[in-house]
């Protein structure tokens, strides 16, 4: 099962996914903004030229196609009042181009016809001869009255009407020139009109990539979420299996420890497997009475019981081992196995660090032989001055003894076992943890009997069995 990720890995992810659509959203609405106003310039630009192209050669179209039908309906010079004028002002009356002025000159640039002449005879008296034009291509500039082009010419130049674009051509028949003018200013309009239609499919253009790369951002950053997500998710599981599998070496380390102290004293078998179970049933029962007893704080006492007597170490064989009673000397050096237990400890601390798992294990090591009147060893400590998990460990290592087999001794029952520690309550036991264990006894004899040997189980020490079958090994080889 995939674990879900934690809280605070959600909403940093759920922000910072915010804030990075957001600042993609923003940045990309610049990038559109600013490149539809870039292009938007730049097309105006373009369509202004493209228009005024287009009318020029609309105009040096038309002049031509003019000048064509001129020459076929005239015959000779087109003169003020004469028939061939009025034919020629019939002719371009009915020849205007939309948007502009068809107009006809004599060969110096005096007009000719106008379609508004009628109208405004004061027209006749116009005379373009110096009428600067601006020539495109090129850059040259010409005065009208010059200018003989038997192809036609396109410019711009100003007019009456104000700024205009213009075809030119010369009818060597008719001894006209014919000239078609489109004023600027619908040349500018035409080009605001394209522009804005522009501007309008921009507009919705770049509207619609922004939507689109709203809905890609926010699916770009769901996606890469996820992925960081998942993750984070894997490493979380990977460190904790790293956690988990160091805190096995641990607590296998400390247990074998433990466990080879334990293998040089008298206890033998499941000593330290019963020590921990019974200090383990001791504090379940005391949970509610003592504020520290928590699972978690249990889970380091079943741990840390196993240390209690890892001070044996430093103990003589002949005094661990010894079946009989002690000596006063003898007695003296045995009872300094709690501060050698406890020493080690604090010296493995001092290299690792501060540790729960070892600062319990040095309260249990150096003070799991005092007891509650304050007569136990090694410093004579009393009551509350002792460690609860102490204290715990002391029942739990009483009973076991006693309910085990020794070289010396018979190992007791349950219920005889039982009558010592209640009589010792108060005395060399917390009346606490007694009671809790009189709570709980039916539970004690049952993991008693269920880890105790077997029938005919060597109750005996593990290093004295290995000694003996190493021996017994040695006397069939010489044999
Ligand atoms: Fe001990
Ligand atoms: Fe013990």
């Amino acid at each position: 099962m995939t674990p879900s990720p934690s809280p605070q890995t959600r909403s940093f992810a759920l922000r910072s996914k915010r804030r990075l659509i957001a600042a993609t959203v923003l940045l990309q609405a610049v990038v559109i903004g600013l490149g539809c106003l870039a292009t938007i310039h730049m097309a105006r630009n373009g369509l202004t030229q493209r228009v005024h192209e287009q009318v020029r050669e609309e105009a040096a179209r038309r002049a031509m196609e003019f000048s064509a039908l001129l020459g076929r309906e005239v015959d000779g010079p087109v003169r003020p009042d004469t028939p061939a004028w009025e034919r020629a002002q019939q002719l371009l009356a009915t020849s205007q181009p939309p948007g502009g002025t068809l107009l006809l000159l004599d060969p110096y640039g005096a007009l000719l016809c106008h379609p508004a002449l009628e109208a405004n005879p004061g027209l006749r008296r116009v005379n373009y001869a110096e009428q600067r034009v601006h020539l495109l291509p090129g850059n040259a500039h010409m005065e009208l009255g010059q200018l003989r082009p038997l192809t036609p010419l396109v410019g711009e130049g100003d007019f009456l009407g104000g700024s205009a674009v213009l075809g030119l051509v010369y009818n060597p028949d008719t001894q006209t020139k014919v000239m078609v003018l489109h004023p600027d200013t619908g040349l500018a309009a035409e080009a605001r009109r394209m522009g804005n239609a522009l501007l309008l499919w921009m507009a919705l253009g770049g509207a619609g990539i922004l939507v689109m790369t709203i809905l890609g951002s926010a699916l770009l950053v769901r996606r890469y979420d996820s992925i960081l997500i998942r993750a984070n998710q894997k490493l979380e599981e990977e460190l904790q299996r790293r956690v988990k599998r160091s805190l096995a070496i641990r607590n296998g380390l400390i247990f074998g420890l433990a466990k080879l102290a334990d293998y040089r004293d008298t206890d033998t078998g499941k000593h330290l497997e019963r020590i921990c179970k019974y200090s383990e049933m001791l504090a379940d029962a005391l949970r509610g009475e003592f504020s520290e007893i928590t699972r978690g704080w249990i889970e380091l006492l079943k741990l840390a019981a196993s240390m209690h007597d890892i001070g044996k170490v430093g103990i003589a064989d002949a005094i661990l081992l010894k079946p009989g009673a002690f000596t006063p000397e003898e007695r003296r050096l045995m009872e300094l196995h709690p501060l050698i237990g406890a020493d080690t400890l604090v010296q493995i601390r001092q290299r690792v660090g501060d540790d729960d798992l070892l600062n319990m294990g040095i309260q249990i090591t150096l003070s799991h032989h005092e007891r509650w009147d304050g007569k136990g060893y090694p410093y004579g400590l009393s009551t509350e001055q002792i460690p609860l998990a102490a204290r715990i460990v002391a029942l739990a290592d009483m009973y076991d003894a006693l309910t085990s087999k020794r070289v010396y001794k018979a190992a007791m029952t349950h219920e005889q076992a039982r009558e010592i520690i209640l009589k010792n309550r108060g005395t060399h036991f917390d009346a606490r943890i007694v009671d809790a264990f009189e709570r709980i006894r039916a539970d004690f004899d049952r993991e008693r009997a269920a880890m105790a040997p077997r029938d005919g189980e060597d109750e005996r020490p593990a290093l004295v069995t290995a000694v003996e079958m190493a021996e017994a090994a040695k006397g069939r080889k010489a044999a």
